[in-house]
């Protein structure tokens, strides 16, 4: 049985038509997903392994997008754990008491498969009603920096000053934290593939926040451990981080299988800059704003960009924007199943 189009982009290899999905296509840009939501927090949600799996379906069905991912946020095995993590919307993940000393180690304890039935519950669901069309599912984490960095700051920021300043003032205890995330993250991968997930994603969404130096001192090792706590598992992997640019051949080191461009970057230039192996991306998600035509042509620029090679897997550069306006994202889908050359055969 031949492999779908978004597997095979993946491994670099011939395709029907260019596959296509949207970071953060399950949320806030649906009006079912609103309907569906209520209020409360989004783990909330994430615990109904139901509910989970309809938000996971519901992008899917409205988009026929070439992958699924699923509904679920990056600090779910922190909550799990009992760390003490919510997320508020309209801001995202707030801890209530920050990772600041060692003692706060004993609050990383290891993730058992019991800690997150709830998103395994909802990948079993998600898996067995997306065999009929075989739509791969996409499964993920943050990568152990960006997690950290939730963990350390307390909530969003902007200036990374908090985390910074432990990695420059305490690099010990900073590599202890890493090495407390690598094995919660790699069980939580797992754990997804397990239960069905095809391809895994790593979302190092703030890695761009660091020097070259700092990437590579305090980010990239733990990122490696992940990929390799991963690799006998056989599905392709992808690594994402936003402003990366001057870090995409360091990032491109870390092991992953396809390679995640932000729209900072020109996808020609990307994938030059990361060595010419598959990658993911790269429409800037503010070109989704202002109706089907401005879109189709940013679109338009960034297939011409990704060319004939085999291994692009049409993408925005970074997640879908609340305001966007869904008949949008399904023009652009049309366009790139019709228009995207690269690998097809
Ligand atoms: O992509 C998808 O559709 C799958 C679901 C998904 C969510 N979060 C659901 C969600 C994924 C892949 C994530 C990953 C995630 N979560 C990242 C990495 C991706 C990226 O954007 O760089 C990060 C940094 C987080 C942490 C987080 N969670 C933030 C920054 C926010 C936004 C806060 C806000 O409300 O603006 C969240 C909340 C969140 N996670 C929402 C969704 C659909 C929106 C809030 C809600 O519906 O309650």
């Amino acid at each position: 049985m031949t492999e779908p189009n978004f597997i095979r982009a993946c491994r670099g290899e011939a395709v029907d038509h260019v596959p296509v999905w949207f970071m953060r296509q399950a949320g806030r840009s649906l009006p079912e997903y609103r309907a569906l939501r209520g209020s409360g927090s989004i783990l909330d949600a994430i615990a109904n392994p139901d509910l989970a799996c309809e938000i996971t379906l519901q992008p899917v069905r409205r988009y026929g997008v070439d992958a699924a991912i699923l509904f679920s946020d990056i600090v779910v095995p922190l909550e799990a754990i009992g760390f003490g993590v919510d997320v508020v919307p309209g801001r995202g993940p707030v801890v209530a008491s920050p990772f600041r000393t060692v003692k706060d180690l004993d609050r990383l304890r290891p993730l058992t498969a019991n800690d997150i039935a709830h998103v395994t519950g909802t990948v079993d669901r998600v898996v067995a009603e997306l065999a009929a069309t075989d739509t791969p599912l996409i499964g993920f984490a943050g990568a152990p920096f960006t997690v950290a960095s939730y963990l350390v700051e307390g909530a969003p920021t902007r200036t990374f000053g908090v985390i910074k300043g432990l990695m420059h003032s305490d690099p010990v205890l900073f590599d202890a934290l890493m090495d407390a995330l690598v094995p919660i993250t790699v069980e939580f991968l797992r754990a997804q593939v397990r239960h069905g997930a095809r391809a895994l994603q790593l979302f190092d969404s703030w890695a761009g926040a660091l020097t070259r130096d700092e990437y590579q001192r305090f980010a990239l090792p733990a990122t490696k451990r992940v990929f390799e706590g991963v690799a006998d598992l056989g599905v392709p992997t992808i690594l994402f981080g936003v402003g990366t640019g001057e870090i995409l051949d360091l990032m491109a080191t870390a092991g992953s299988s396809v390679m995640g461009i932000d729209w900072h970057v020109d996808l020609d230039d990307g994938r030059r800059r990361v060595g010419g192996g598959p990658v993911q991306g790269n429409l800037d998600p503010a070109r989704c704003l202002s109706g089907p035509d401005i879109a189709r042509e940013a679109a338009r620029e960034v297939l011409r960009r990704a060319g004939t090679a085999p291994g692009h897997i049409f993408n925005l550069g970074h997640g879908v924007l609340p305001e966007t306006d869904p008949t949008v994202l399904e023009a652009v889908v049309a366009l790139v199943h019709a228009e995207g050359r690269a690998g097809v055969r």
